[in-house]
């Protein structure tokens, strides 16, 4: 399927990510279906994408009168038969991969024939799921970053069966969105999240040996390489579960120490210090897990 050919897209799982997703296509002009099998995650995505695109009007990066017309442009769904008439659908959910063969083998088995399947997947293996459809050949990983609205880059992962063609528009695709796009080969972690996750862990890793503390670990980083959050400001948003999951991928499938999490992680994460979402992580979060105390 070529780029102009694409109209209409579906977005699976409403979550983070994927309510994310469903505001730039839509910001962009694209009808979106956007479905979950939960009625409240559905509720909840419309109501976030609704306050970032304040956010976007406030900041001048979106006509004020636009707002109703972007929002129009997305429709729940619960029923997947709904993402039937997409031309380009895209997957977000869980990262689980029984979860994501699921779903991915459902939609693939209603979608039109020429249409393109994508997962957003950080960190599974872009060619096992591929094989899970039936269109391995118009199957591609498109890596958003999180907040979606905001970050620039897409990896776009090309599986093994992935076919020049849906490659090609998929890149395209990436660029009419405003987004940076950037090709990889499928590999654990791709490369952000190869590089990013020793480079969190390792931020755990002074923590729990003392090095210095959360705050200073963070200063540094923020102030001596110009990040915009240090690594365990960033660990808490991403979510200390999601570092955790990718580093034992990134463990298992490279089979190297070097990826090995911290201890600290484990238990953080055992205790359900997840970061921002849980209201508490290296930082302590408010009641709507926003804005950071010490
Ligand atoms: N849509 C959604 N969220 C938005 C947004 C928008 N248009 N604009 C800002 N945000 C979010 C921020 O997360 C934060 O949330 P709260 O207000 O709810 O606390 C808030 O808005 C901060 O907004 P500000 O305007 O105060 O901040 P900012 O615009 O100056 O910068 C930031 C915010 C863009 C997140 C910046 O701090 C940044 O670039 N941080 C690094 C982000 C990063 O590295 N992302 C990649 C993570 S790794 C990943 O995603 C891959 C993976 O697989 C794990």
């Amino acid at each position: 399927m070529n780029l102009d050919a694409i109209s209409s897209v579906a977005v699976l799982g409403a979550g983070t990510m994927g309510n994310g997703i469903a505001h730039v296509f839509a910001r962009e002009g694209y009808t979106v279906i956007l479905r979950d099998v939960e009625k409240r995650k559905l509720d909840h995505a419309l109501e976030t994408i609704s306050k970032n695109l304040d956010r976007e009007v406030k900041k001048g990066k979106v006509p004020e009168n636009e707002l109703p017309r972007i929002l129009a442009r997305i429709e729940p769904a619960m029923d997947l038969d709904a993402v039937s008439g997409a031309d380009f659908v895209i997957e977000a959910v869980p990262e689980r991969i029984d979860l994501k063969r699921q779903v991915l083998a459902e939609a693939d088995a209603i979608m039109h024939p020429e249409a393109i399947l994508a997962t957003n997947t950080s960190s599974i293996s872009v060619t096992a799921l591929a094989a899970a459809t039936r269109r391995p050949d118009r199957f591609v990983g498109m890596h958003f970053m999180n907040p979606v609205p905001v970050m620039k880059l897409v990896e776009v992962i090309r599986a093994l069966q992935t076919g020049d063609a849906t490659f090609d528009t998929t890149m395209q695709l990436c660029d009419k969105l405003g987004k940076t796009p950037v090709a990889v080969n499928d590999a654990p972690g791709f490369v952000s999240n190869r590089v990013l996750m020793p480079y969190i862990n390792e931020a755990t890793f002074c923590v729990m040996e003392g090095v210095a503390t959360v705050e200073s670990v963070d200063a540094i980083m923020k102030t001596g390489m110009s990040h915009p959050m240090g690594p365990l400001e960033l660990a808490d948003f991403i979510g200390l579960d999601v570092c955790l999951d990718i580093l034992e991928v990134l463990f298992r499938d490279l089979g190297d120490a070097k990826f090995r999490p911290s201890a600290l992680l484990r238990k953080m994460v055992a205790a359900g210090w997840l970061g921002r979402k849980s209201g508490r992580g290296f930082y302590s979060y408010g009641e709507n897990s926003t804005g950071r105390s010490k």
